[in-house]
């Protein structure tokens, strides 16, 4: 089955054609990230306003291996190679959500071809099921995932976690009460004076960290206890770091080293958290295989942590650093292995949609 998926949540704006769920046709992303620069920090405004001007050269552009000639029409296109269509749906913010719905919503109706709502938060984790790259090159990264499995998906706005007992039925554990993991990474940054560069930023910086000064800061690890088993907070942890950027201040000590130091410790004390409870949730539910999604989930420091920690007892698997972030290659994968199709019609930006999904729901449900 060979589904058109669009992403357009937040700031990227992405098509992808993906065969069966696993392999990779076409991907093509275009994001605003660079225009927020200058504001600090992600404007919905500005961000739906360059998804309007992305959305249909990046579709046209996902669909043109597929073309059987030149001048073919995007319509024509999809009527011809296309079985599905597939669009992001939620959570998201509305502006730019509203973009690619409609933009779905309005092909599916023009081809007759049918339409799938995905859940973008959910769709993180099948990011974990791609097969091969638009290269028909193999996907170094991949290997058959054993069920059960636990899956962290951990993102700009989301740190969540689940049970997955197969690739459609999955069960929602436990989540952040507050602000998500990557968040936390993206205010370290602009903290640090790194703008909008998020985490990645904080990766770069904390690889100069001299290693015999790195424990001259230390962080709190917080909700690591067992009452808070599976939930996660990470506000309280921004306020902590905002404390040492201020005291490095006052003291006229802010300068290279200090900021690799502060970068280090930050990275060190997210992935802690992320680790101790993913594994708590895996012993927890005595699974064999544990899934890492989500643009957090590209840290080379949080996937080493992983892999040592577990060691041999779970399989871990993460995808390759393009398919951590936003994308549209695994929205077309969870549209083929747990989508179910609706009337064009009854398809609506859900800015809010949930992200907890309770054991046995059918996926028209919560998708
Ligand atoms: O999944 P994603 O692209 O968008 C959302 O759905 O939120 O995730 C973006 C998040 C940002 O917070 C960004 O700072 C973080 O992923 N990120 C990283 C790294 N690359 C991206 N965080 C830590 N280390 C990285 N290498
Ligand atoms: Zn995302």
């Amino acid at each position: 089955m060979r589904i058109l998926a669009i992403e357009s949540s937040c700031d990227e704006t992405a098509a992808a054609v993906v065969d069966d769920g696993t392999v990779v046709r076409s991907t093509v992303v275009a994001s605003s990230h660079d225009m927020h620069e200058k504001y600090g920090g992600i404007v919905p405004e500005v961000a739906a306003r360059m998804q309007l001007e992305s959305v249909i050269p990046v579709i046209t552009e996902a669909l043109r291996p597929l073309r059987s000639s030149a001048q073919q029409s995007v319509s024509d296109t999809i009527t011809e190679s296309i079985d599905a269509i597939a669009v992001t749906v939620g959570p998201g913010l509305i502006g730019s959500l509203l973009v690619g719905v409609e933009t779905a919503k309005t092909l599916a109706y023009t081809t007759g071809k049918p339409l799938i709502p995905v859940n973008h938060v959910l769709a993180h984790m099948y990011a974990n099921f791609i097969t091969t790259d638009e290269h028909n090159r193999p996907n170094e990264y991949y290997n058959a995932v054993s069920f059960p499995a636990i899956s962290l998906v951990v993102s700009g706005g989301h740190t969540e976690l689940y049970v997955l007992e197969s690739p459609r039925a999955i069960t929602w554990l436990g989540g952040t009460i507050d602000d998500a993991a990557g968040e936390c990474f993206d205010k370290t940054a602009r903290l640090l004076g790194f703008g909008h560069g998020g985490g990645l930023a904080i990766q770069n910086a904390a690889a100069k960290a001299v290693k015999q000064k790195t424990g001259l800061i230390r962080l709190p690890r917080p909700m690591l206890d067992a009452k808070n088993a599976l939930n996660f907070s990470f506000s309280g942890l921004k306020t902590a770091i905002l404390r040492e950027v201020n005291a490095l201040r006052e003291k006229n000590e802010m300068n290279d080293n200090t900021v690799a130091i502060l970068a280090n410790e930050v990275q060190e004390t997210i992935t802690d958290i992320l680790v101790k409870k993913t594994l708590r949730a895996a012993d927890k539910y005595n699974v064999r295989s544990v899934l890492l999604s989500g643009g957090v989930s590209a840290n080379t420091r949080l996937r080493e942590k992983f892999a040592s920690t577990i060691g041999n007892a779970y399989t871990l698997h993460f995808p390759p650093v393009p398919l951590c972030t936003d994308n549209a290659v695994y929205i077309a994968s969870y549209a083929f292995f747990r989508g179910k199709p609706a009337d064009w019609h009854t398809v609506n930006a859900v800015p809010d949609l949930e992200v907890e999904v309770k054991y046995g729901t059918t996926p028209a449900a919560n998708t």
